[in-house]
């Protein structure tokens, strides 16, 4: 029997052991659906500490190291992929993982690349290190792409509604070969409803970055809108709601105070970088992300123009920041909007307290912050409020009721019009 009888045979009877490597947000819902629905699970991460405490489930192996790579048959990689200082692709993670675990590799396996890159990277960082240990790609070794579009609102546990799961949203899968893609297909098939099969890896990882320009373009769309209609005084919610009534060919965004994560202003610059090296300019892509920034810094300065205008004395000097992640009802705090602001104002002299009911705690400078109980005693300590992610766990007729004078980024509260500024 050839390694790929044995493969197909050993995914479809579930008897085949997936390793996932790299548990942050991606990869330990990846690991634990393998494990839910019977496969043996191996999960493999450097910061192992870090991750464990989110797995309750013994039957899931946990290591950080890599030599239990050779007791897989499935290896998954759901690694990060930031972005340099420099906005360049950082896909020294990738890279590193491969030349540690590469020794461990096997014949007879497969393995999924699911991190977000630009079209390319599959083939230079995976399958070129293949080749160098003398694999043959689909013969004795196989390889497919398999881009991530996880809903991070998983990751809380108060959002037991969320209406896409691993396992209703289609994902996308492209083999290095049509005998990859079998594979993968038949492995995917039992995470998640539909795989849509890409004909090429190519394809699949530009599919993964359009989605995220797509968001990172309208978003920055209605944010530049916002700005201009603020300035000649027309309500851009109230036209928003008013395009959105067109039943075909318009969907609909909302603005708000920039944008977060760690996908959207950061995928688009891996195909801004590509574009860069091969002589062509992508410009709604730089453009996107120049105004999803501007945006925050509008908003800050708006907040700072207020206070110095209404010479408002703040207690402490400090202003209350009700949410830092970077959106509602996600705890992920990476690149988040409502930070920048309060780093931004730190910059001009003006202190931050938060409250946040997903996230407990911040490092601001080196220094922990406590994320604070809203209740009518802690208003009487801000004398501006500013409302920067909209999670449903916040109590909006308190804030709405209590807050001496709110900026609201995110025309979530409805009720208010005396000292309430919509940003
Ligand atoms: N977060 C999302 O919602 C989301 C959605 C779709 C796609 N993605 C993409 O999926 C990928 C992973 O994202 P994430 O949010 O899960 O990242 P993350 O930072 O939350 O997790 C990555 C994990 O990999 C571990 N790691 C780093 N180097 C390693 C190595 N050499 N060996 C083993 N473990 C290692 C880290 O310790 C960390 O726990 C990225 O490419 C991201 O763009 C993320």
């Amino acid at each position: 029997m050839n390694y790929q009888e044995k493969l197909r045979i050993k995914i479809r009877k579930k008897k085949s052991v997936v390793c996932v490597v790299g548990l942050g947000y991606v990869g330990s819902e990846l690991l634990k659906k393998f494990n839910k629905e019977g496969f043996k699970t191996i999960g493999i991460d450097i910061s192992l500490r870090k991750v464990k405490k989110q797995f309750n489930n013994k039957k899931i192996f946990l290591t950080d190291k890599y030599k239990y790579i050779s007791h897989a048959d499935v290896i998954i990689l759901a690694l990060p992929t930031p972005l340099k200082n420099n906005l360049e692709p950082d896909l020294s993670f990738i890279e590193s993982c491969m030349s540690s675990m590469k020794k461990f590799l096997k014949k007879g396996q497969l393995i999924s690349l699911e991190s977000s890159s630009y079209p390319g990277t599959t083939e230079k960082y995976i399958a070129n290190e293949l080749k160098e240990k003398n694999f043959q790609i689909s013969k004795d070794f196989f390889l497919v792409y398999s881009p991530e579009r996880i809903s991070p609102e998983l990751k809380v546990k108060s959002s037991k509604k969320i209406k896409y799961s691993l396992f209703n949203t289609p994902k996308i899968c492209a083999g290095y070969s049509n005998k990859c893609l079998e594979l993968g297909n038949m492995l995917y098939k039992n995470i998640t409803t539909t795989v849509i099969k890409s004909k090429s890896l190519k394809a699949a990882e530009t599919s993964k970055m359009v989605e995220n320009i797509f968001r990172s373009v309208n978003i920055a769309l209605v944010n530049e809108l916002k700005m201009f209609l603020n300035k000649i005084d027309i309500d851009i919610d109230e036209v928003l709601d008013l395009a959105g009534t067109k039943p075909f060919g318009y969907t609909s965004f909302s603005p708000g105070p920039g944008f977060g994560g760690h996908c959207i202003p950061i995928d688009p610059f891996y195909l801004y970088w590509l574009a860069k090296k091969k002589n062509f300019d992508l410009k709604f892509i730089k453009t996107a992300g120049e105004i999803n920034r501007k945006v925050t810094s509008w908003i800050t300065k708006k907040i700072l123009k207020f206070i110095k205008k209404k010479k408002i004395k703040l207690i402490k000097k400090k202003v209350l920041i009700l949410g830092v992640a970077y959106k509602k009802n996600i705890d992920d705090i990476r690149e988040s909007p409502g930070l920048i602001i309060a780093h931004k104002l730190k910059k001009a002299g003006i202190d931050f307290d938060f409250s946040d009911p997903h996230v407990k705690k911040i490092n601001f400078n080196g220094e922990t912050r406590y994320s604070k109980n809203l209740n009518k005693a802690l208003f009487k300590r801000y004398p501006i409020t500013v409302l920067v992610t909209d999670h449903k766990m916040f109590d909006y007729k308190l804030i709405s009721k209590e807050a001496r004078y709110i900026f609201d980024t995110r025309n979530i509260i409805k009720d208010r019009k005396k000292d309430y500024f919509k940003v």
